[in-house]
């Protein structure tokens, strides 16, 4: 048991910690509340840690960082051994799916990542799914290396992007501030935009399916484009795929929560998780705690929403919004994490103080 935690007469026998079933946060994914929440944090491994950024100068470059499972797998444990967090997040990213696929995949130095961009009929059908479980076995193996590793409380989240997020890079061939590329492209080609998407959720389903079948506890997916749609290409780009992930998922047997992220979808939410079939929903910090609590918790647990530069800037203001948070979600599922990922000018001491402040009061 962590200090902190209450307990009373009438609980239960103390949970073997061992037993997967009963660790915190898959009991918040199962809809409990519990007398304070589990936390982790999106992009928990990364430049703010030194150790994260000693590590990374060893690999000759990101993608050979993802794909050596030494290495993924070191990164994936150093914030646990800082933090009191409740999850590991494997150490990857959404665009090994692409690269997987047959696209070029590069990052950048100050730029991100750049790939060689699908812009037509041609550019969809020269992707493959065949060579998915094969590029992508290493990753599987990091799941299994941090699996063994993992101690009492600690969950595995494994995860992918979703289609429509991992297609804003590939239509596009970078990062885009409005993925008009991609916008454009699903409005005139509608066919070969489909059938994007549709290899896509066969690839990315065949991957989470990988990463459970390897240990991950909960999958995540990340759809961190998924603002400023219409209803149509909401329906068509976000809705439609994720459904179509999770029923392939489940459909191989895999029952694992699936917390689904539709950044920034605002009031399309409750259709989301209605429609998508996802166990939980993660909030940015753009969604008011009360609304949140009233339209989306009772259908679904929720994580978030700390807004990550209020983790930046620390401090009471910092401590009253992890207050008010933990307050309006204590009635039912919910695990804490920031609204987007942390940053990597965020001073260690106030990653520190969130994770002490969350679990402890
Ligand atoms: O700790 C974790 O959260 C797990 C690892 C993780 C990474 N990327 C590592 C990473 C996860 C879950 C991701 C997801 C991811 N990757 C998303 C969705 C989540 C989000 O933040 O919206 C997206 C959009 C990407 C694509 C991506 N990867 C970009 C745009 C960049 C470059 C931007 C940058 O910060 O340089 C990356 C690189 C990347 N992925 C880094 C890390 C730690 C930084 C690369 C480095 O260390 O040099």
């Amino acid at each position: 048991m962590h200090v902190g935690e209450r307990r009373f007469m009438s609980d239960p026998p103390m949970p073997d910690p061992l037993i997967s079933s009963d660790k915190s946060i898959l009991k918040a994914l199962r809809g409990e509340a519990q007398a304070r929440p589990p936390i982790w944090v999106m992009r928990q491994a990364g430049r703010y840690l030194p150790e994260y950024r000693e590590l990374r100068q060893r690999a000759p470059d990101f993608v050979s960082f993802c794909l050596t499972p030494e290495m993924a797998a070191e990164a994936t444990l150093q914030p646990l051994r800082r933090f009191e967090l409740s999850a590991a997040i494997l150490f990857a990213d959404i665009l090994l799916i692409p690269m997987a696929m047959g696209c070029d995949l590069r990052f950048v130095k100050g730029e991100g990542p750049k790939l060689s961009p699908v812009r037509d009929r041609a550019s969809v059908d020269a992707l493959t799914t065949d060579t998915v479980s094969r590029t992508l076995a290493p990753v599987t193996e990091t799941v299994a290396r941090v699996k063994e590793q993992l101690e009492g409380d600690v969950a595995l989240i494994g995860f992918a992007g979703a289609p429509w997020t991992v297609a804003t890079y590939m239509i596009e061939g970078e990062g885009s501030r409005d993925q008009w590329a991609a916008r454009v492209f699903a409005y005139e080609d509608p066919e070969s935009f489909g059938r994007l998407m549709t290899m896509l959720s066969a690839a990315t389903a065949e991957y989470l399916v990988m990463q459970a079948e390897a240990g991950a506890e909960v999958l995540k997916i990340f759809d961190s484009w998924a603002s400023g749609l219409t209803e149509d290409l909401f329906q068509r780009a976000v809705i439609e795929p994720t459904a179509d992930i999770v029923r392939q998922v489940r459909a191989a047997g895999v029952d694992v929560p699936i917390i689904g992220f539709p950044r920034g979808a605002g009031p399309a939410i409750p259709r989301y998780v209605r429609e998508t079939g996802v166990t939980a929903v993660a909030l940015d910090q753009s969604v008011p705690l009360n609304w949140a609590r009233e339209n989306v918790q009772p259908l679904a647990p929720v994580q978030g929403n700390l807004d990550n530069a209020l983790l930046r800037a620390g401090g009471p203001a910092m401590d009253a919004a992890i207050d008010a948070i933990v307050e309006a979600f204590a009635g039912g599922g919910h695990v804490f994490n920031l609204g987007h990922g942390i940053t990597p000018e965020t001073p260690i001491e106030n990653m520190a103080r969130l994770v002490n402040r969350v679990r402890h009061g």
